[in-house]
């Protein structure tokens, strides 16, 4: 081990990438298990667990997930995709076992249903599960990918896996073993640490910053062709590629009626 790779926990985060395309052949139960028990040691907000994961295991449910998150064929062929939930629902329903409610009326108290933080905090638990599922499967020879177009559709999600009132989708996970041509493909490049880590306060980044953060990916994209017809630069480009696509438009709406529904009766 090198200096700048101390030991094989970093190394396995280091050299993780994206993998979007699986060999076929499925994940054995222990394997998968394992990676299951490690997300379930997740740092949880006040130890609640509020979240939940659904393994989606069925073929058709599968096929629907690539139409529904703007059609990503990759889903229906990983072996292992598991669906990541911030979950108030379980806590809340619980409560209502432990007759909370009356408990409050005879303090005095207010009782509330799951609002807004209650929201933020389940999606943060949500997500450090995720995350921890990915860097456990990566050691163990298993490559991942996020599908954030999970945001999208939420009507269709809702139904296709039954979702309560206080249960909201948050992100997807395709796990499985890459392919050759994963493995070998190179890792992407990140922003320079200097835009990204301030010291004691907010540091706002001005044209000469931007210029110089932005020159290696814009010379990548431009020297590669790959580019939006009419992009000028790389924030022209990702603005017509990411903020004003239909997916995203589709993740906004999405996203207004998850919260709608979460908060109809705190409205
Ligand atoms: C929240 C989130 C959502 C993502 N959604 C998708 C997606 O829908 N489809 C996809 O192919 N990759 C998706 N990714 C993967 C990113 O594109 C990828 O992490 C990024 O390009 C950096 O590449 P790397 O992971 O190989 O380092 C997502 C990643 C995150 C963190």
């Amino acid at each position: 081990m090198n200096n700048s790779i101390p030991n094989d926990t970093f190394k396995t985060i280091i050299n993780r990438k994206s993998i979007r395309a699986f060999q076929d052949r499925p994940i054995p139960t222990d394997v998968k298990k394992q990676i299951i028990s490690a997300a379930l040691r997740s740092p949880t907000a006040g130890n609640m667990m509020l979240y939940s994961i659904i393994e989606v295991a069925d073929q058709g449910k599968k096929e629907t997930l690539v139409k529904s998150c703007d059609n990503q064929p990759f889903i229906a062929k990983a072996p292992l995709v598991l669906l990541f939930l911030a979950d108030m629902e379980r806590w809340n329903d619980y409560f209502s076992c432990c007759d909370v409610q009356e408990l409050c009326q005879k303090r005095d108290a207010p009782y509330r249903t799951p609002v807004e933080g209650d929201l933020f905090i389940a999606v943060c638990d949500a997500l450090i599960a995720a995350q921890t599922a990915v860097i456990a499967a990566e050691s163990l020879g298993v490559g991942s990918c996020y599908i954030g177009d999970i945001l999208e559709n939420y009507e269709i999600h809702r139904k296709l896996f039954n979702l309560p009132r206080y249960v909201l989708p948050i992100t997807l996970l395709c796990l499985g073993y890459p392919t050759e041509q994963q493995k070998n493909r190179e890792i992407s490049s990140r922003f320079e640490e200097k835009y990204i880590l301030f010291k004691d306060t907010y540091h706002h980044l001005n044209e000469n910053d931007f210029a110089e953060m932005y020159k290696p990916m814009q010379n990548k994209h431009f020297a590669s062709g790959n580019y939006i017809k009419g992009a000028g630069n790389i924030g022209q480009h990702y603005y017509l590629r990411k903020v004003s696509s239909e997916f995203s438009l589709e993740r906004n709406r999405s996203v207004r009626e998850m919260l709608k529904n979460w908060s109809q009766e705190n409205s």
